[in-house]
């Protein structure tokens, strides 16, 4: 369990101590479930927002409603990390967004490259809310010699062959991958060697990659799966309804 000693080692954080940074990191990991850290960008999203709306406090009742998650949900989230304030008097929103920015490693910056400037890669290159959260889009790669050297919001696209080179130069720590499956697993191999920490996967493979660097895989038809599943079962209530 993570008691108040957390939330002071935290606080130390601030203070740019490694030591004790490395030591969060080891709570966190050891025992914060994936669950809970799943969660954490959602209410890093609605603090966001009511932190631009000026909003300076608010009671896990009214994050409740808000967030359409029971109260109870919320504080045992935040328990995890020291419980983020009092209870009762409600949660400091400057605080907590702060907060929880920085459990998710948000107060670093990141440097991305895309791999694939075909149509998803672009789309991607081309969102800047990346930026805000401290993503900073660096560099983009394609095997096609007829797209090497285009830009794309300003960042040129560069050869495969470039791109070792430019992630050991450039302290790139994330790998988007925008390309077919069937390259992914070969260019993911590559990636390891140059000792990249992260790959954002969005081709339709699992990729096995060692220790130590994190995958995720996005598959957006998951979420249209689900809207289709809760479409299929609106239609479901409404013929019953009817009979
Ligand atoms: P696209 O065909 O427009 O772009 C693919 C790009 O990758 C092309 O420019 C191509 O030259 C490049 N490429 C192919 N092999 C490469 C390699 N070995 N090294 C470097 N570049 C290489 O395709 P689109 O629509 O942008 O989709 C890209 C991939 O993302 C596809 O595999 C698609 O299935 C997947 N996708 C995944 C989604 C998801 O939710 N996970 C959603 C949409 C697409």
């Amino acid at each position: 369990m993570i008691d108040s000693n957390f939330t002071f080692c935290y606080d130390k954080v601030n203070t740019a101590a490694i030591a004790v940074s490395m030591e969060v990191e080891t709570l966190e990991e050891k025992e914060i479930s994936q669950a809970v850290i799943g969660r954490l960008p959602r209410y890093f999203r609605y603090l966001g927002e009511l932190k631009d709306q000026g909003v300076e406090r608010i009671s896990s009742q009214d994050l409740s409603e808000l967030m359409k998650v029971t109260a109870s949900q919320i504080r045992q989230d935040f328990n995890n990390f020291g419980g983020f304030g009092q209870q009762g008097y409600g949660y400091n929103v400057e605080y907590l967004y702060r907060e929880i920015g920085r459990i998710l490693g948000l107060d670093r910056q990141h440097n991305f490259i895309i791999i694939g400037a075909g149509n998803l890669g672009r789309a991607l290159g081309n969102y800047l809310n990346f930026e805000r959260r401290g993503f900073i889009f660096r560099g983009m790669f394609d095997q096609n010699p007829e797209l090497i050297g285009m830009e794309v919001r300003g960042v040129r696209i560069m050869a495969m062959e470039e791109m070792e080179d430019f992630i050991r130069e450039n302290d790139i720590d994330i790998a988007v991958l925008t390309i077919p499956k069937t390259s992914a697993v070969s260019v993911a191999e590559r990636l390891v060697k140059t000792g990249i920490r992260a790959i954002w996967n969005f081709a339709h493979v699992d990729l096995n990659v060692p220790e130590g660097i994190e995958v995720e895989n996005v598959h957006l038809s998951d979420s249209l799966m689900k809207l289709s599943y809760n479409i299929r079962r609106e239609r479901v209530k409404e013929t019953e309804e009817t009979k």
